[in-house]
């Protein structure tokens, strides 16, 4: 019996693990999964909601290590995990990490340091902007993964591109797309819409947290400007991310933005309540990774607040245009949107609900050689 060490730290992680620990159930006579949480994200919303509505097994291991500077933050959770490495029996044959958060790539980097071979789920994206902490956490995870399981085409030339060995490099498909299609029948069963007052495709849904967007107060209050004038036409949600809210606090914009009538801003919403958002609504403006992915699969309209992205294939397939930092350009997409001009999309291959049992496959091959 083998024992493979899941990491996971931050909401993202959550969402792509619960699929990857399901499919490894059938390998049980040869895989014991321990799943072990940094604790990067801590609260209830961000956290254990999150484990609740995807139905993920506790962790067997808690770090806690908590919030950071970015180097700050990275060390902890290496040097955590490199602790907790030390002293387990039996020691992990393997680490698996997925994505790109600061809790991936630490992990990553305090097991192969201890000769534990690594395996990236979701490896290979580049948005080749070396200012993204995420952009840092994926070429050095790769760099010293020795499995690189893959989500789109574009993973598989980024990696060849920097010299990794075509036998480590597997394109697998978008796990993410597996809790989504298990989870969709039940978050439109929610009751989001009628608690918030909404109608289907009647509705923006709103979301930001790159350092990128909310970080500098001059480019957050432009993003706020948009909203409001855009909210003036169609009713907005807003999930509010705490570093957002953080910031929206810190330069007193939080008070008047929740007492603006077209914007509700909410807490951090579960998945199911997002999922329950983002299937019904006329158009995704957002920041996320995963928004854009889930907006592609469900053929919503996607407004990527970034000037590049790690997931090329959401533009050149998908339901995504890049809108970096122009406010005008976003107005005119959404009047676009408003009138059926704008493009649907198809849905990538390999994103079709059966990512994680490939990735299982391929892991207990891995694991066993
Ligand atoms: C992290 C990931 C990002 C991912 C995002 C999803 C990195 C570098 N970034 O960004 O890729 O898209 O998660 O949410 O790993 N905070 C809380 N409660 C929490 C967690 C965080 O209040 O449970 C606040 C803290 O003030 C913290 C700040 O949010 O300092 C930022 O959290 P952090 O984990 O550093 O990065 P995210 O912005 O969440």
């Amino acid at each position: 019996m083998k024992t493979l060490a899941c990491i996971v730290g931050a909401r993202p992680n959550f969402v792509k693990m619960g699929p990857i620990l399901a499919a490894l159930k059938p390998y049980s006579r040869q895989i014991r999964p321990v799943l072990v949480h940094t604790g990067q994200h801590y609260d209830a919303a961000m956290s254990d909601l999150f484990f609740r509505q995807l139905h993920i097994p506790k962790p067997d291991v808690h770090l806690r290590v908590g919030s950071g500077r970015q180097g700050e933050q990275t060390a902890k959770i290496l040097a955590a995990y490199e602790e907790w490495l030390l002293g387990a029996k039996p020691r992990p044959s393997a680490t698996l990490v997925v994505g790109d958060v600061n809790s991936s790539f630490a992990c990553a980097l305090a097991s192969v340091k201890l000769d534990i071979p690594v395996i990236h789920v979701e490896a290979g994206l580049r948005s080749f902007d070396r200012t993204m902490p995420e952009e840092i956490n994926r070429v050095l995870t790769d760099a010293i993964s020795d499995l690189l399981l893959v989500s789109e085409p574009s993973g598989i030339k980024n990696l060849a591109a920097e010299g990794r060995p075509k036998s480590a490099v597997k394109l697998v498909g978008n796990v993410m797309i597996d809790a989504l299609r298990d989870h969709l029948p039940v978050a439109r069963r929610q009751q989001t819409l009628h608690k918030l007052g909404l109608s289907p495709n009647q509705f923006i849904l709103w979301t930001m947290h790159r350092p990128s967007n909310v970080d500098d107060d001059r480019t957050l209050a432009s993003w706020i400007r948009a909203m409001q004038d855009i909210g003036e036409r169609v009713p907005i949600v807003f999930p509010v991310h705490p570093r957002t809210r953080a910031r929206l606090a810190a330069n007193g914009t939080w008070a008047k933005l929740t007492n603006r009538s077209g914007i509700t801003a909410t807490e951090p919403l579960g998945y199911l309540e997002c999922l329950s958002l983002s299937s019904q609504a006329l158009a995704v403006v957002t920041d996320s990774g995963g928004l854009q992915e889930e907006a592609t699969v469900l053929r919503i309209p996607c407004l990527t607040l970034r000037k590049n992205t790690e997931r090329p294939i959401t533009v050149s397939q998908g339901t995504s245009t890049l809108v970096g930092q122009d406010s005008d350009k976003l107005i005119g997409l959404i009047k676009e949107i408003r009138n059926d001009k704008y493009k649907r999309g198809r849905v990538p291959k390999l994103w079709d609900g059966h990512a994680a049992a490939r990735i299982a496959e391929i892991v207990a091959r891995f694991i066993s050689s």
